[in-house]
C-alpha cells in the first residue's frame, strides 16, 4: 500500500500547506519510478506555481530531484573545480568562450550543457556546428578531460538527476515551467549531482529572457545562490541585462565564429565584458588568482579552446557551415539605432532554423541573425542592419515577421545602461 494518496498530496499545496519531507521523498520517488502518474503530477506542480514553496521544503525537493540518479565524483581532480550557468538569452555564446579562459587559468569547468528550445540557443547546438566535435562524454572521460585540459562541453548524461527530466518535460506541456522554486530546482539539482564546488550563475534579465522582471530574476538568482550554498556548492550570481542580443550573432556555427574571434583578443565590447565579468567571478570563488582579459588577449584561452574541442574528435581546420542564402533588413532612415529587440532576433533565428521547437527537431548550424548595427551606433538610410542566414528560402517570410518592431532607428544615442545589473551572493 502506499505511503500517501496523491490527491491529499495535491490538496495540501492547493490549500496552501507545505510539503513534508517525506511527502516530498514519495512523490519524487514514486513519478521517477512510474507510479505517480502525470496527471497527479501536474495539478500537483500548477498548485506549487500559485502556492509556492518554502525555504526547507524546496531544499527538500531539490535534494530528492538529486539523489533519483548518480552524483559525479569530481574529488580526485587536482584542480578547483567550478561552473557557470546562464538562464539562456539571445546570442548567449558565453560559455564558449568562458570553459576554455577560466581553465587557462587553473580551474576545472564542468560545463555540462543543454540544447536550445525556443527562441534561446543552446550550448550543445552551437558546438555540433563544428565538424565531428562530440557532446556525449562518458563520466570518466569527463573526468580525465577536466584534469588533462581543464575543461569539458558536453551533455548532461541520463544518470544525472533523471527525475528533473521527467518532471521538466511534464511542465514544458502543463504551463507549469514559470515558478521560481520550480525552476531553482530544476537548475539546482543538475548543479549540483554534477559534484561542482562553485558555481556562478548568469542570470539574464530582459525581452529575450527567460524573466523580463528584474525583481523577479533577483528573486530567482537569490533562491539558487541559497540552494547551492546549502548544499555545500560555493554560490553566486549576476543578474545581466538581456534586452538586446549579446555580441552581433544569433546562430549556431555564426556564434562559433563570434566565440573565437573573442577567444583571439576580439569581439564586440557586450560579449567581452559580460565573459571577463564572469570569469572573474569563477576565479574569485575557487580561490585563483589570474587576469582573464589578459588570457583572452595573449592566447591561452584560445590554446585551451582548441585543446578542448579537438578531445572531443571537433576538426577546427574544418569550414564552419555557411547558409545558401542571405536577405538583409536596410535602414530606412538615417539616425542611432535606439533599439533591437532581442526576442525578435531570438525568435527570427529560430524560425531561420537554428533553433527548435520540439526536443526531437533537429537544427541547422548555418541558420541565424547577424547584427551589422548595434544600438548606440549610427546608420544611413539604406545600410545593412540586419542580415538573415538560412539555407531554406521559405522560412525567410516569417522570421522577418518576428522582426516587426524590434528595430528602431532614432536621432538621439539611447542613454547607456549597464550590462551587469547587479552581483547577489
Ligand atoms: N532550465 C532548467 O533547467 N529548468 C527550468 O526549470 C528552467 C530552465
Amino acid at each position: 500500500m502506499s505511503a500517501f494518496d496523491a490527491v491529499d498530496v495535491i490538496c495540501n499545496k492547493r490549500d496552501g500547506g507545505r510539503l513534508s519531507d517525506a511527502e516530498i521523498d514519495w512523490l519524487i520517488g514514486g513519478y521517477g519510478a512510474g507510479a505517480i502518474p502525470d496527471e497527479q503530477v501536474s495539478a500537483l506542480l500548477m498548485a506549487i506555481v500559485w502556492r509556492g514553496m518554502e525555504r526547507a521544503e524546496l531544499a527538500r525537493w531539490t535534494q530528492a530531484i538529486v539523489e533519483s540518479g548518480e552524483r559525479l565524483d569530481l574529488s580526485r581532480l587536482t584542480r578547483p573545480t567550478v561552473d557557470k550557468h546562464s538562464t539562456g538569452g539571445v546570442g548567449d555564446k558565453v560559455s564558449l568562450i568562458l570553459a576554455p579562459l577560466v581553465a587557462s587559468l587553473g580551474a576545472a569547468v564542468p560545463q555540462l550543457s543543454g540544447r536550445g528550445l525556443g527562441h534561446t540557443g543552446g550550448t550543445l547546438d552551437k558546438l555540433e556546428a563544428i565538424s565531428g566535435w562530440r557532446a556525449a562524454l562518458g563520466p570518466d572521460e569527463l573526468v580525465s578531460q577536466l584534469e588533462t585540459v581543464g575543461c569539458a562541453i558536453c551533455a548532461a548524461g541520463a544518470g544525472l538527476a533523471p527525475a528533473d527530466r521527467k518532471l521538466y518535460a511534464l511542465r514544458d506541456v502543463t504551463g507549469t515551467v514559470e515558478s521560481i522554486p520550480l525552476i531553482a530546482g530544476s537548475i539546482m539539482s543538475k548543479k549540483i549531482a554534477e559534484g561542482t564546488s562553485a558555481l556562478v550563475l548568469d542570470v539574464k534579465v530582459g525581452s529575450g529572457a527567460f524573466m523580463a522582471d528584474r525583481e523577479r530574476a533577483a528573486r530567482l538568482a537569490r533562491t539558487m545562490v541559497e540552494l547551492g550554498s546549502e548544499n555545500g556548492v560555493r554560490t553566486t550570481a549576476l543578474l545581466s541585462a538581456m534586452d538586446v542580443p549579446l555580441g552581433r550573432t544569433a546562430g549556431n556555427a555564426l556564434e562559433v565564429r563570434e566565440a573565437l574571434e573573442v577567444l583571439h583578443g576580439g569581439g564586440p565590447a557586450d560579449l567581452v565584458e559580460v565573459t571577463v565579468a564572469l570569469a572573474t567571478e569563477m576565479l574569485a570563488l575557487c580561490g585563483l588568482a589570474g587576469d582573464p582579459a589578459a588570457a583572452l588577449a595573449d592566447g591561452s584561452a584560445a590554446a585551451t579552446f582548441v585543446r578542448m574541442i579537438e578531445a572531443q574528435g571537433g576538426d577546427l581546420g574544418a569550414p564552419l557551415p555557411v547558409a545558401r542564402h542571405v536577405e538583409v533588413l536596410r535602414a530606412d532612415r538615417s539616425g542611432v539605432l535606439g533599439r533591437l529587440d532581442a526576442r525578435g532576433v531570438g525568435v527570427a533565428a529560430w524560425r531561420l532554423g537554428a533553433g527548435r521547437a520540439r526536443k526531437e527537431d533537429p537544427v541547422s548550424a548555418a541558420a541565424g541573425v547577424v547584427c551589422r548595427v548595434k544600438p548606440g551606433e549610427e546608420v544611413a538610410a539604406g545600410d545593412v542592419v540586419l542580415e538573415l542566414h538560412s539555407d531554406e528560402p521559405e522560412r525567410f517570410e516569417r522570421a522577418v515577421a518576428a522582426l516587426d518592431g524590434a528595430v528602431r532607428i532614432d536621432d538621439a544615442p539611447p542613454p547607456a545602461s549597464p550590462l551587469v545589473l547587479e552581483r547577489i551572493a
